[in-house]
């Protein structure tokens, strides 16, 4: 896939999402809980989740629109876990995605209860698309995203992430983190997006191997980037993990294995992906542009 080809199929992806989520999330009352959600749902994210679970449908065949609130509901649960993961009670930061973070902006309060809003419009849009549609594949999707967002996958590693602060760790501890606070949310997508397509119970499999090494690759570089990058780039603070005294990828391995496993898990990733073919072509390439991601 040419490199222009490929940058209108993922702006195509994030457009059809935008345009999704805007409608999902019309204000209502109370008016200051859908402020706070849409602050943070709108303020500029690369929108990687939901573009895998795009890919991965349209990778069996399958068609957007059956796909399209499970996209939305993913990008709300990762949205929520941001919110939470900035407040003074876990990494204490103070902007995201460019902007003041949602907790600096409405207050504590606020951003819980935009965190807690969002995970549940989340399971609603789900239901809703499942009733509509009456297909029992989407069930199962909702299942695999609910697995890896709970304690079995995103909070179970922030809960490890966050008990581990100040102490000294070893790598099966960190590759845990790694694998359940990052990984996790991007298995599910991918994995979603799959079953919805119309893929086979094997052909999960290899969605989970290709999400596991996708997934802790992603977590190296932002550990990486947030020693190595500048604010205004990330939109996020850097030297975050030091000023909570967390073990990194960074701390334990330095920066230069660090770059490397980036690279090893990110090949294992596009050895399996290219298994599917032609059909593989957009994933392949998104997945090549993660390793030199600079946010
Ligand atoms: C940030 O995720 C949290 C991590 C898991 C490292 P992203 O880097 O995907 O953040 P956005 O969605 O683009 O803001
Ligand atoms: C958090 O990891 C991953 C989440 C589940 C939100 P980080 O704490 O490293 O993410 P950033 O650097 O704040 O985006
Ligand atoms: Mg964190
Ligand atoms: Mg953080
Ligand atoms: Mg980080």
């Amino acid at each position: 896939m040419n490199s222009k080809d490929f940058e209108r199929k993922l702006n195509g992806y994030i457009e059809f999402i935008e345009n999704r989520l805007d409608k999902l999330l019309e204000v209502k009352y109370p008016s200051e809980i859908y402020e706070s959600i849409r602050y943070s749902v709108f303020a500029g994210g690369k929108r990687l989740r939901p573009v895998l679970l795009l890919a991965s449908c349209e990778m069996f065949g399958g068609n957007l629109e059956d796909a399209a609130d499970f996209a939305c509901a993913v990008e709300m649960i990762h949205t929520y876990s941001l919110i939470h993961d900035d407040l003074p009670a876990m990494d204490n930061d103070d902007f995201r995605r460019g902007k003041l973070t949602c907790h600096k902006k409405f207050g504590e309060d606020l951003a819980v209860l935009a965190g807690d809003a969002l995970l549940n419009k989340a399971y609603e849009v789900m239901v809703h698309s499942v009733i509509l549609r009456k297909n029992a594949k989407l069930v199962k999707a909702m299942e695999y995203i609910a697995e890896c967002s709970g304690m079995d996958g995103m909070v179970g590693g922030q809960v490890v992430d966050v008990l581990s602060e100040g102490k000294k760790i070893n790598s099966d501890t960190l590759l845990y983190i790694h694998k359940n606070k990052t990984a996790a949310l991007i298995t599910a997508p991918l994995k979603a997006g799959g079953i919805i397509g119309g893929c086979l119970e094997k052909e999960i499999n290899l969605l989970e191997k290709v999400g596991y090494n996708i997934g802790v690759a992603f977590q190296i570089k932002d550990d990486i980037l947030d020693v190595t990058s500048t604010a205004d780039v990330l939109g996020k603070p850097i030297l975050s993990d030091e000023k909570n005294k967390k073990t990194t990828y960074v701390t334990m391995y330095g920066i230069e294995k660090a770059q490397c496993d980036i690279e090893s898990f990110s090949n294992e990733a596009l050895d399996i992906i290219s298994c599917f073919g032609e059909k593989s072509d957009f994933l392949y390439e998104y997945i090549k542009n993660l390793i030199t991601r600079v946010k």
